[in-house]
């Protein structure tokens, strides 16, 4: 996974819990990388073994971490790396969600094996839109703090159900969304 990942773990436990509880996150992942950068290549388990370090020092469940990194990624991390794409992707939450696969696609170009998520939308008469996501990664919990997370930063209500999950063997996660 691109270390633009990591580094939002790390900035939300470094706002939410401070240095220190960062050290012993890292040390309980038994990751010694003295920073992430961006466009480089860390294991998944790394990723991974941190999301799950986070859970033990912070009391969360992993799902619940998963969808506080989604939130916190898109206003914070996301955005001061990726400006020119936050600025361009769309003035609303709707907008910005479905230029997401292309926006991953042009992103992870030039990216030294890369592996971007895959979207497919469908627009529903009454409003809702349905997010369909493909990884190998089969990250949906994060997907939908991430979904939250466009909300937060466009200062739009959503509600976000997943209709269907990779992990109960659907062939990929569909994230219904509500704009309210
Ligand atoms: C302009 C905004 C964004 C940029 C530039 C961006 C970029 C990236 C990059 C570089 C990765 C790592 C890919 C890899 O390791 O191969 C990634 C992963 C991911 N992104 Fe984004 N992202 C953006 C916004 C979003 C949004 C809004 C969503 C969902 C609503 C999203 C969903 C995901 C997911 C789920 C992953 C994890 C990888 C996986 O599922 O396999 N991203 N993104």
């Amino acid at each position: 996974m691109k270390g633009i990942i990591n580094k939002g773990i790390e900035e939300l436990v470094e706002e939410t819990l401070g240095q220190d509880k960062w050290k012993e996150i890292k040390e309980k992942a038994g990751c010694d990388e003295p920073f992430f950068s961006a466009s480089e290549d860390y294991p998944d388990q790394m990723t991974l073994d941190l999301a799950v370090a986070a859970a033990e020092v912070s009391g969360l469940a992993i799902e619940d971490v998963m969808v506080e990194f989604g939130k916190f990624w898109i206003s914070n991390t996301g955005a001061k790396a990726y400006s020119a794409f936050f600025n361009l992707a769309g003035s609303s939450a709707r907008e910005f969600l479905i230029n997401m696969d292309r926006v991953h696609r042009q992103v992870t170009r030039n990216m030294k094996n890369a592996r971007p998520p895959h979207f497919e939308y469908e627009e529903l008469p009454d409003g809702r839109l349905l997010m369909h996501y493909q990884s190998e990664r089969k990250l949906c919990k994060v997907l939908k703090g991430l979904i939250l997370g466009v909300g937060i930063y466009f200062g739009e209500e959503l509600q976000v159900k997943e209709t269907a999950c990779m992990s109960e063997g659907d062939p990929r996660c569909t994230m219904e969304v509500i704009f309210l």
